[in-house]
């Protein structure tokens, strides 16, 4: 790798002095999954390059090579649509066996408006862009000056946050709509369970699952789950991704993927200022966006959750997404889901990192995948915000933790939140960025 890491974000004073053993590690994991431009999420299982692990492996990398971690999102955006839009997946084309759906089912290329010289994914995944487009400046300010960074970005996460902003806004409703699992991020969260009663898992394409070499079965979605998947995946695809299907059965609106696409107007705000240019604009959206969620708030579960959009009802599930608001600067619920998380659907009192779903719910199962097992970002997410309201000694648990548990379990893709025992696959590409980022945070003079 490339670059120092004394200048990597250190604070005012002081040179950080990370964990050598968590830095060495993290970084080694990053290493191995590097491909020439991009970073692969785990090299078995997502072969391929992801669109919001991308901008988490980036704000990791920023630490060690800043350089890299802007390469990271030139490869990302290289995929980038004419409408705007950032793709989940950007395909590697010697990868195509591996990993389903791929670009021979996506056929990004006969799709209007997607780019001609890679294959793509036609949907997107959370907006954390501009969030690590910022933080990769904030690492070196002079290597991005030099590279044009900020300026040659700008633009680009303009056209993304007008697609989301657009024609994403499918309930008129000042928020971001998605339109499969997928989008989310959070694949097969209970969030999503209403919604998916009504998609027929009848699709047309064989369901491969070539996930299931790389992770238990038991801790990976169910094939009636991919043939929903599958089913919405096809059916997007065959109305040439154009956001115009009246009759598509899944448009939910996420507290997670909005408050992403908040945090990172805000950054737009930041950049925006450093090139020179209002910032205004962007805060006043970030406000709009902030002020939307509150449609989401479940005062009886203390966080918020997803709407439906098809028909207007919030979903009654407690989960991590419900959480993550905790970001958005001045949140009027701050005090409601500080004792969520503290209380007995979270932490409960012993908890090692956030759990993705309530755990007093009956179907809580720690193993698997997003209904129940705990995230290295959705944690770190959650750090970044008790910092942010002063609660630094949780936050720095959460960090100390997050660090540990990597190294301990070869950098898993999810642990279970009270034992830290791992799940998924290893050497995951963000449990290591984020475990390299905590490590330098926790080391700030
Ligand atoms: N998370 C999905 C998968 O498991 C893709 O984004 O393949």
């Amino acid at each position: 790798m490339t670059g120092g890491a004394g200048n990597a974000g250190t604070g005012s004073t002081g040179v950080a002095i990370a964990d050598p053993i968590i830095a060495a590690r993290s970084t080694a994991v990053l290493e191995a999954n590097w491909r020439k431009s991009h970073t692969v999420p785990a090299a078995g299982l997502y072969p391929h390059q992801w669109s919001w692990d991308s901008a988490f492996i980036a704000m990791g990398l920023a630490r060690i090579s800043p350089r890299r971690a802007g390469q990271e999102m030139d490869a990302l955006f290289a995929g980038q649509w004419d409408d705007g839009r950032l793709p989940q997946i950007v395909f590697d084309p010697h990868r195509d066996q591996e990993y389903s759906p791929g670009a021979a089912f996506w056929q990004s290329r006969s799709i209007p408006g997607a780019p001609a010289s890679v294959d793509t994914a036609g949907l997107v995944q959370p907006p954390n862009h501009a969030w690590a487009v910022w933080r990769i400046h904030q690492a070196d300010p002079g290597e991005s000056r030099r590279r044009s960074f900020l300026q040659r970005n700008y633009p680009k996460l303009l056209q993304w946050h007008a697609y989301l902003s657009g024609r994403r806004d499918r309930g008129n409703s000042g928020l971001a709509a998605i339109v499969h699992p997928w989008e989310s991020g959070t694949d097969n969260s209970p969030l999503w369970d209403t919604a998916m009663t009504r998609v027929p898992a009848d699709c047309k394409t064989e369901l491969k699952r070539p996930d299931l070499r790389h992770a238990d079965p038991g801790e990976r979605p169910s094939q009636k789950e991919y043939g929903k998947y599958f089913w919405m995946a096809e059916r997007y695809r065959d109305h040439n991704c154009d956001d115009a299907d009246t009759d598509y059965p899944f448009l939910m609106e996420d507290p997670l993927f909005n408050t992403l696409l908040a945090v990172s107007e805000l950054a737009l705000a930041d950049i925006a200022a450093e090139l020179g240019l209002p910032g205004t604009p962007h805060r006043k959206r970030a406000k709009l966006i902030t002020a939307a969620l509150e449609e989401l708030y479940v005062p009886e579960l203390g966080c918020y959750s997803a709407r439906d959009v098809t028909d207007g009802s919030v979903i009654r599930k407690a989960t991590i997404n419900g959480l993550v608001p905790l970001l958005l600067p001045g949140n009027a619920h701050a005090d409601e889901l500080l004792a969520t998380l503290n209380g007995p659907r979270f932490m409960a009192g012993n908890a090692l990192l956030v759990p993705s779903y309530d755990a007093t719910a009956e179907d809580h199962n720690p193993a698997l995948y997003w209904r129940g097992p705990a995230w290295f970002n959705m944690s770190w997410m959650v750090a970044e915000a008790l910092e942010g309201l002063g609660q630094t000694d949780q936050a720095d648990f959460l960090r100390g933790n997050i660090g540990r548990l990597a190294v301990e379990h070869e950098f898993p893709e999810y642990v279970d939140p009270w034992t830290g025992a791992a799940h998924g696959t290893r050497s995951f590409s963000w449990t290591a960025a984020l475990a390299l980022e905590t490590t330098y945070q926790r080391s700030r003079p």
